[in-house]
């Protein structure tokens, strides 16, 4: 047999953990898979209390750059999170010949560009599975089993924190407070779970699905971001009146003008599959021409099943460590200059369907007012559902529209809004039907 591929991994938290236990409970499996071992041989840990019970035998720094200069080490595992000193102990490792798997989205999402190109310099690997959707092998899905697609969009549930917060509020009636705390207890949050509930760690994740969708270079900053912490209980149960549910969702899609890349609250159809995702599981829809629509499930979050795609990664890079680097798949699926530049396009140009809460005084004729506003943008009302509450003085119209370019519906709202009628700000959310667009067949 050929000696053991040496691994080093810095970081010893929630996924570090995981990576040990997962590399030693199935280290049999795994040697008969890459016909070698996969020995963790060096980590880096801040907190020797990590360590406890993991039955870790080889090298312990507390200095990352200890791993980085080390000779004997084949992989670099980045599980520390953050994005300043990850992103020089990649370049330097990148540097000094070493492959790397990182868990980091929002290193990658930053400066992936950057990363990416300086690894194709040193003819090493940069595999990062866990950095999307915890377990689920999307990035190998999309950039290997559907490489003979043109990919139109695709549609996530990629939060597991933020997923599970929803469905403990407007399933169990927790508070966001206490939902956010579980989720941090179960190791589904991000160091700053402000990442998780603003959007941010989404965006990171179809950030970079589009590029390996589209071929297009990593483009974080021109991702639309909206996060969970306006929904009231209120959307939730009128949108389950007009047959939807609320999902945080990311979505990359490719229209004739461009990439639309964007993160935001969603009403989904309820008998959709994807409406069905509850808890710390993702889910990502692919639609694509000639495969149709494919759907992609699994645990989203936490230690053992992010350490999965982290010990997959690890068995590829093992598998074409050996091979010419012009052999091995391309980092973004594409071929590195091959990328292209598409436009990103800005929020006020997707197209979509929208839902909208206007809270308005309770008297005749606001309704055509709100209907006239729509019209004079070319904009349809596709239902409506106001309630009558006895004795008070405003009720919420709410409102389902037809696509609609969302430049058109920014001026209506502007308009409704200044209505003396209309009592508080409107709300708006994007509706998406996932509706599998022309194939082949
Ligand atoms: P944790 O905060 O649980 O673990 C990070 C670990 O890195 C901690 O043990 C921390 O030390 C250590 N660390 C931080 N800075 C240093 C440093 N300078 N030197 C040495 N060690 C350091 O995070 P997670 O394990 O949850 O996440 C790690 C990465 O994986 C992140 O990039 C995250 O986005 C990503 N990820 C996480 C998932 C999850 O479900 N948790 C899923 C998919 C990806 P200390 O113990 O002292 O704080
Ligand atoms: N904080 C992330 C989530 C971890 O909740 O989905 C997985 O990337």
């Amino acid at each position: 047999m050929a000696d053991p591929v040496r691994v080093g991994m810095v970081g010893m938290g929630t996924v570090g953990q995981g990576t040990v236990r997962v590399l030693s409970q199935n280290a049999a499996e795994i040697t008969r898979r890459v016909g070698r071992e996969l020995r963790l041989v060096h980590v880096c840990v801040r907190t020797p209390s990590r360590l406890e019970n993991l039955g870790f035998a080889g090298r312990v720094s507390t200095d990352p750059w200890a791993l980085v200069g080390d000779p004997e080490l084949d992989v670099l595992v980045e599980v520390m999170g953050g994005t300043d000193l990850a992103r020089e102990l990649l370049l330097a490792a990148i540097a000094a010949g070493k492959h790397v798997v990182t868990a980091n989205k929002a290193l990658l999402a930053e400066h992936g560009e950057e990363i990416f190109a300086a690894a194709q310099r040193h003819g090493v690997m940069v595999a990062f599975e866990a950095a999307v959707a915890g377990a689920i092998p999307i990035i190998k899905a999309v950039r290997e089993g559907l490489a003979g697609n043109r990919i139109h969009w695709v549609a996530g549930i990629i939060n597991g924190t933020s997923n599970y917060i929803l469905s403990q509020m407007f399933r169990e009636g927790w508070s966001f407070a206490e939902a956010l705390a579980k989720a941090q207890e179960l190791g589904y949050a991000e160091a700053d779970p402000s990442l998780d509930v603003d959007g941010g760690d989404a965006a990171h994740k179809i950030t970079l699905m589009a590029s390996i969708a589209f071929g297009i270079p990593v483009s974080f900053a021109h991702c639309h971001v909206e996060g969970i912490r306006q929904l009231q209980g209120v959307d939730v149960a009128f949108a389950a009146e007009l047959g939807y549910r609320i999902k945080l969702l990311g979505v990359a899609r490719r229209r004739s003008q461009g990439v639309e890349l964007r993160v935001h609250p969603t009403l989904i159809p309820a008998d959709h599959l994807l409406a069905h995702v509850e808890g710390p599981f993702n889910a990502i829809l692919v639609d694509s021409d000639a495969a149709g629509q494919s759907l992609y499930y699994g645990r989203g979050a936490g230690g053992d099943p992010t350490a999965s795609a982290i010990v997959a990664d690890l068995v590829d890079v093992a598998r074409t460590m050996t091979a010419d680097p012009c052999h091995r798949v391309p980092h973004l699926a594409f071929q590195a200059d091959a990328l292209e530049p598409l436009p990103l396009l800005p929020i006020s140009e997707i197209q979509c369907a929208y839902y909208l809460r206007i809270q308005a005084e309770n008297r005749p004729g606001v309704l055509a007012q709100v209907a006239t506003l729509l019209a004079e943008q070319g904009i349809s009302i596709e239902a409506l559902v106001q309630k009558e509450i006895p004795g008070a003085a405003t009720v919420p119209i709410v409102l389902l529209l037809q696509q609609c370019r969302e430049g058109d519906l920014d001026v209506a709202l502007q308009r409704i809004q200044a209505l003396r009628v209309v009592a508080e700000p409107i709300l708006r959310l994007r509706v998406e039907n996932l509706r599998e667009e022309e194939s082949f067949s």
